[in-house]
């Protein structure tokens, strides 16, 4: 009997890949007007799930109904002819095309043949508008940010009047604010009956948001529960163990400083930006979106230039914009955007793992292979990095699992002062107390962590001190029992003495 509410029904569905089996009979079902939260570990087959109802996988055996109907969805033509639009996980615009241009592409309003790009333009822009993204629809896709780039995506699904929505982790990238707004359109489509499929590793997201939870567990529904389930009883479902202890922090001895930086300065975007971090040590860098955070770890790093000011590692200064003297010296970064900046999406899990320490495990000219395998395969096991083998491509790991991989090669460089940038990013609740107990071990053995994160509990949670940007200046620090989420907000929102504000964007972190 069927459900007259049932949009669409998954029965026994299976998908593997050579060496992986994703998905092993899973059952899934969508009702008209829910929010059906799809939770499971990094690897569990979350995105594989939801690419079968977008035709960009078949299933190798299993059943789909759509309204009650069998159906076969083999590409992204059945997929629209149903109803169902997706976003991905991993972006799908095309750089060089203009924000409009993606979101009508293939479907471009016409006028006597030609494309009406005056029509097309005030369309992107209407769309733009009720998703609350201040762009052009004129700008190029390739100079967005990534949380720009992510609501262009929800623009594009929103313009495809979908019956039903697909999103895989929309608010990864997103700030507090900007999830607030895809809140409210979320609940606005479920209000109008749309039916909505949603990934997050944000627990907190699941009451706010859902209705009704399937968890995956090894490409199996393990369950399904009211999206008003507990989140330790969540977390236990989707791991198999409770997580007693989410922010592990030991706090071992102090040494010298390891990263000295004086009065950093890069005209416009950040200004007088001095601190150090000392061997041991987890110093958290908080502040809002465009308070120039990332701009600063990139400028220590040596991937942008700056205008004045000192990067010193071990009291010796580091020539500026170097990144090769700045890994020589002992300076790693994990970039916020793994995609783009941290991963050889072609190449395998160990030649990414070895990328970094490839120029340290040649002797005499050779690599040594064999080394290199056994570390990687080390590091991998420590981070629970799910594959097939060391052999798989990058590529088709899931998302968390990529992240990981970004976050391992820069363990195994034997770096002295890692620099973080988001580093728990689409990690699933467990591995990302796996990720701080490498932290811990990293800063016991002597080294340091600098860490960026949109993440105020993570933040507090895990630094020994915390750092506040505010409009391109250090705002304050907090130690101890003053480093509090009000505190860290106060001086987040302070204005600096001068006149010159880096960035105009102000925006709230994410909170808990
Ligand atoms: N094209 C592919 N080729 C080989 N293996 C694949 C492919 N796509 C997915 N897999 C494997 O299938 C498994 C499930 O991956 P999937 O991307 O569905 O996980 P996920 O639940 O979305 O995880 P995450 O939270 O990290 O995004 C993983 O082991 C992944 O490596
Ligand atoms: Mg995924």
């Amino acid at each position: 009997m069927s459900n007259p509410d049932e949009l669409l029904r998954i029965e026994n569905i299976r998908k593997t890949f050579p060496g992986v089996v994703a998905l092993d009979s899973v059952d899934f079902d969508l009702r008209r007007g829910e929010v059906h939260v799809l939770l499971g570990e990094n690897g569990a087959g979350k995105s594989t799930l939801i690419k079968m109802l977008s035709g960009a996988y078949r299933p190798d055996s299993g059943t789909l109904y759509a309204e009650g109907r069998e159906v076969r969805i083999q590409s992204a033509q059945d997929a629209e002819r149903l109803g169902i639009a997706t976003i991905y996980q991993e972006f799908n615009l095309v750089p060089d095309l203009t924000v409009a241009e993606n979101i009508f592409l293939g479907r471009q309003p016409r006028r006597f043949g030609l494309i009406d790009r005056r029509k097309m333009e005030a369309d992107a822009e209407e769309l733009l508008r009720r998703v609350g993204v201040q762009v052009s629809p004129r700008a190029r896709v390739r100079d967005l940010g990534i949380a720009r780039l992510q609501m262009v995506e929800i623009a594009k699904a929103l313009s495809l009047d979908a019956r039903v929505l697909i999103m895989d982790e929309p608010t990864a990238v997103l700030t507090s604010e900007e999830v607030e707004k895809l809140f409210a359109i979320v609940r606005q489509l479920r209000a109008d009956g749309v039916g909505i499929i949603f990934i997050t590793h944000h627990l907190e997201e699941i009451a706010a948001l859902g209705d009704r939870v399937t968890v995956l567990r090894d490409g199996r529904s393990v369950e399904q529960v009211p999206a008003s389930t507990p989140e330790d009883e969540l977390v236990r479902l989707m791991v198999g163990r409770s997580i007693d202890q989410q922010y592990p922090r030991e706090h071992p001895e102090q040494g010298e400083p390891l990263l000295t930086v004086r009065g950093l300065t890069q005209n416009g975007v950040f200004q007088d930006v001095a601190f150090e971090v000392r061997a041991g040590e987890i110093v958290g860098l908080a502040g809002l979106v465009g308070a120039g955070r990332t701009e600063v770890a990139r400028a220590v790093f040596g991937a942008d230039p700056y205008d004045r000011g000192s990067v010193e590692v071990l009291g010796r200064e580091l020539p500026r914009h170097d990144v090769n003297a700045a890994m020589a010296a002992g300076l790693g970064l994990v970039p916020e955007d793994r995609k783009g900046q941290g991963l050889v999406l072609d190449a395998s899990v160990q030649e990414n793992l070895g990328l970094v320490t490839l120029r340290s495990a040649s002797r005499g000219g050779l690599v040594d292979l064999k080394g290199q395998r056994t570390a990687a395969a080390r590091i991998a096991e420590q981070l629970g990095v799910r594959m097939a083998g060391l052999g798989q491509h990058v590529r088709t790991l899931s998302g968390g699992n990529q992240q990981k991989v970004v976050i391992g090669k820069w363990l195994l460089a034997d770096t002295k002062v890692l620099i973080l940038d988001e580093p728990t990013r689409g990690i699933d609740v467990g591995a990302k107390v796996e990720i701080y107990q490498l932290m811990n071990e990293l800063t016991a053995s002597g080294h340091a962590v600098l860490m960026i994160s949109s993440d105020l509990p993570e933040v507090l949670g895990m630094s020994d001190r915390v750092l506040v940007m505010a409009q391109g200046r250090l705002a304050g620090e907090l130690t101890g029992d003053a480093a509090t989420q009000d505190a860290v907000m106060a001086l987040a929102v302070t204005t600096p003495p001068s006149n010159d504000p880096a960035v105009k964007e102000v925006e709230a972190p994410r909170g808990h």
